[in-house]
């Protein structure tokens, strides 16, 4: 594994950076850069934004609801009832050995929260470096925090869907599955799968990824009867979700955000980014540094 920490998932954005041009994530963005993903390791973070520029007009008056983070811990409360690592690993484009030597590795290490899916055709790896970490006891089963995601061609199949995950991974249960994408044609009927999963002790908890209106995310939400734990978009200082973190919040709903370092051929424009510079400077820290503690809030 590389020495240096790699980020790639943080929940929630930040607001550190003003003028920042949204850049499109819809599906097709998110699927161009997956193809073109070179194979590395990355470490997965999570945590709350509680950045003083975060106070103005788009801020809810109750915040009650808001997830519970503890930064000691580095877990966050999900609504579900179940705690999170903030800090994981992703597996987005690794190959088998990647995946299961990054999975064994990052929990010798100490991570304890690995995102993988059904798209990347690691969750058997991720299963066997799991299970390698378990027979060696570096970690029990209920230690690690095991997310997949459900693809879109499997909406309508859901429970099949979950019942080849659990199967790939070689688990009695996966901590957090979640839709991959937004497909309203069928996506309601996949969360139904998933809430039966739920039940049956299948699943954990259950969430979303790439929902990216309130509008579109109110439409499953309205139809289903689980909230959801968790949604996974794309954010990171020119991208920072806003909206999103502050509608999803009244559900007690955690953001968490991939290419927080702005995604592969995107990544030295934003560490060569003026504002980063200049804090750079300032802290002597690296460009990712500040970048992650700026998505951490704290
Ligand atoms: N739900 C979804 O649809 C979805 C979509 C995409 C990704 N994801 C999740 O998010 C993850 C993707 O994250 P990612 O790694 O591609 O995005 P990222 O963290 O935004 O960007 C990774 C890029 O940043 C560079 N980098 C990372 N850490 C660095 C550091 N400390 N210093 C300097 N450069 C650093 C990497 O360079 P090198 O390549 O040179 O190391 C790589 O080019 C996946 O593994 C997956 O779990 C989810």
């Amino acid at each position: 594994m590389k020495k240096r920490v790699i980020a790639v998932l943080t929940i929630t954005v930040c607001l550190l950076f003003s003028g920042c041009a949204g850049i499109g994530e819809s599906k097709n963005r998110n699927t161009t850069v997956s193809q073109n993903a070179s194979q590395n390791e990355s470490v997965t973070q999570s945590s709350q934004d509680n950045s003083k520029a975060d106070t103005a007009k788009d801020t809810p008056t109750d915040i009650s609801t808001y997830p519970q983070f503890d930064f000691e811990k580095k877990t966050v409360q999900l609504n579900s009832g179940y705690e999170m690592p903030i800090l994981g690993l992703g597996m987005f484009s690794l190959s088998d050995s990647e995946a299961e030597n990054s999975t064994y590795l990052a929990l010798k290490a100490g991570f304890r929260l690995i995102d993988t899916a059904r798209i990347y055709g690691n969750e058997a790896a991720v299963g066997r470096g799991l299970q390698r970490a378990i027979d060696e006891g570096i970690v029990k089963r209920e230690d690690a925090f095991i997310t997949t995601k459900m693809w879109t061609s499997d909406f309508d199949d859901g429970d099949n869907a979950v019942n080849a995950s659990l199967e790939r991974l070689g688990v009695d249960y996966i901590d957090l599955m979640i839709l991959h994408h937004s497909q309203p044609s069928n996506d309601v009927a996949a969360y139904q799968a998933m809430e039966r999963a739920v039940k049956d002790g299948k699943l954990k908890s259950i969430g979303l990824s790439n929902y990216y209106s309130p509008k579109d995310f109110d439409r499953l939400l309205n139809a289903t009867s689980i909230k959801p734990a968790l949604l996974q978009n794309e954010t990171h200082p020119y991208h920072q979700s806003t909206e999103m973190k502050h509608h999803i919040a009244q559900y007690g709903t955690v953001l968490e955000s991939w290419f927080p370092l702005g995604g592969r051929g995107n990544t030295q424009t934003l560490f060569n980014d003026e504002t980063i510079r200049s804090i750079v400077d300032a802290h002597r820290k690296s460009s990712a540094q500040v970048i992650i503690r700026a998505l951490a809030g704290r």
